[in-house]
C-alpha cells in the first residue's frame, strides 16, 4: 500500500508525543538509572512512582516509573492542543469503536485514555502542571543532559495499517521502507510536532515498544553518557551505537534500563514543519538507512522489546527479513 496522503486537517489536534509510564521491578535501581545516571530531573516521588522531566520540558513529566512485578509499558502519552480537542478526540475514538474512558491521572489536567486499532494503550490530554524552567539551571546537566522527549518507535504487525490509523490523526510520514515484493511498508517514521517523528513503526511481534528517545544538544552528550555508563556498572546496558542513522539523519545510542526496557539517546535530526514535505523512500536492501556509519545492531535490537500492559500480541503478517548486518 503506497504511503497515504496526509491528513492536514484531523478531527482533533495532537500537538506533540508528551510521556510514557513504565512498570518497572526495582524502583531505586530505575531511578538511578533515569535520574543519577542520564540525569532526567524528579520532579514528584513517593513509594510507589517516580516522574521525571528532561531539561528544557516545563510540563512535569515525561516519563513515569511505577513499581510493579512486571516489566511492561502502561501507556503512551499524548497532548492536545486544549479543552476541547479533548471532547472531539473522545467522539473520534467513540465513532471508531474504540474503548474510552476519563482517568485521573496525577499532575494532569482532564485525560482520556484508549486505544490504538492494534491495542496500544494511549492517553491524551491538554495540560498538564507546569513547572519553573530549568533549561539555564547548568548545574544541574548531568549525564547525557536530556532536554526533552522526542519519540516512541514501536513494533507493528502491519505497518500499513498502523499507518493508516495514525495518519488519519495527523500524523504526517516523513520517512518509509517498502517491502518490495509485497508493497507493503516494512517501516515508518510519523511526526506532529516537526521534527522526523513522534511516532515510528516497524514490522514485528507486536504491538510491542521497541524504544523512547530522548534529544540530547550534541553528540559529545552521548560520549559523556557511554564514559559514565562504562565505569559505573552499565557496561552491559549499552545496546547499539553510537552512530548515525541514515533515516533520520540523526546521531544515536540505544541502551536498555535495568528492566530491559529500550531508551535512545537521539540528537540532529531534521525540520518537517512543511505541510508539503515528501516523505523519503528507502530501499529495505540499503544498509545505510539504520546505519550510515557504526557498528552492526546486535539481533536482541531487532528482536526485543516491551510488552503493553493487557495487550495481547501475534506475529508479525509480513514474513522476517534476514538479518542483513547493516
Ligand atoms: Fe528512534
Amino acid at each position: 500500500m503506497p504511503v497515504p496522503k496526509s491528513n492536514l486537517y484531523p478531527d482533533f489536534n495532537i500537538v506533540r508525543l508528551s510521556h510514557v509510564e513504565f512498570m518497572v521491578t526495582d524502583l531505586a535501581a530505575s531511578k538511578a538509572f533515569y535520574a543519577d545516571t542520564l540525569g532526567l530531573q524528579i520532579s514528584y516521588e513517593d513509594s510507589e512512582t517516580v516522574f521525571l522531566r528532561a531539561l528544557e520540558e516545563r510540563n512535569h513529566h515525561c516519563i513515569i516509573l511505577r513499581k510493579g512485578q512486571k516489566a511492561e509499558a502502561n501507556v503512551l502519552g499524548f497532548k492536545v492542543y486544549d479543552e476541547q480537542d479533548l471532547d472531539k478526540a473522545e467522539i473520534y475514538f467513540k465513532e471508531k469503536g474504540l474503548p474510552t474512558e476519563w482517568i485521573e491521572r496525577p499532575h494532569q489536567g482532564r485525560t482520556l485514555r484508549t486505544q490504538d486499532l492494534h491495542g496500544i494503550p494511549l492517553e491524551f490530554y491538554a495540560r498538564m502542571n507546569q513547572l519553573d524552567p530549568i533549561h539555564q539551571q547548568y548545574k544541574l546537566y548531568k549525564g547525557v543532559r536530556p532536554l526533552r522527549i522526542d519519540h516512541f518507535n514501536c513494533f507493528s504487525t502491519n505497518v500499513d495499517e498502523s499507518v493508516a490509523f495514525y495518519n488519519d490523526l495527523g500524523f504526517r510520514v516523513t520517512e518509509y521502507t517498502e517491502d518490495e515484493e509485497s508493497k507493503k511498508l516494512w517501516a515508518a517514521w510519523m511526526h506532529r510536532k516537526g521534527g522526523v517523528h513522534d511516532m515510528a513503526f516497524t514490522n514485528g511481534r507486536g504491538p510491542r515498544l521497541h524504544h523512547t528517545a530522548f534529544w540530547v544538544p550534541n553528540p559529545l552528550a552521548i560520549i559523556d553518557l557511554l564514559d559514565l555508563m562504562s565505569t559505573t556498572g552499565y557496561l552491559e546496558n549499552i545496546e547499539r551505537g553510537p552512530g548515525r542513522h541514515g533515516i533520520s539523519n540523526a546521531f544515536f545510542l540505544y541502551i536498555r534500563d535495568p528492566d530491559g526496557h529500550r531508551i535512545e539517546i537521539y540528537c540532529s535530526d531534521y525540520m518537517t514543519v512543511d505541510p508539503d514535505l515528501e516523505p523519503i523512500k528507502w530501499d529495505l536492501k540499503d544498509p545505510q538507512r539504520q546505519t550510515l556509519w557504526g557498528a552492526p545492531a546486535p539481533r536482541s535490537w531487532f528482536e526485543e522489546g516491551t510488552t503493553f500492559a493487557n495487550t495481547e500480541i501475534s506475529d508479525s503478517q509480513l514474513a522476517a527479513q534476514p538479518i542483513v548486518a547493516p
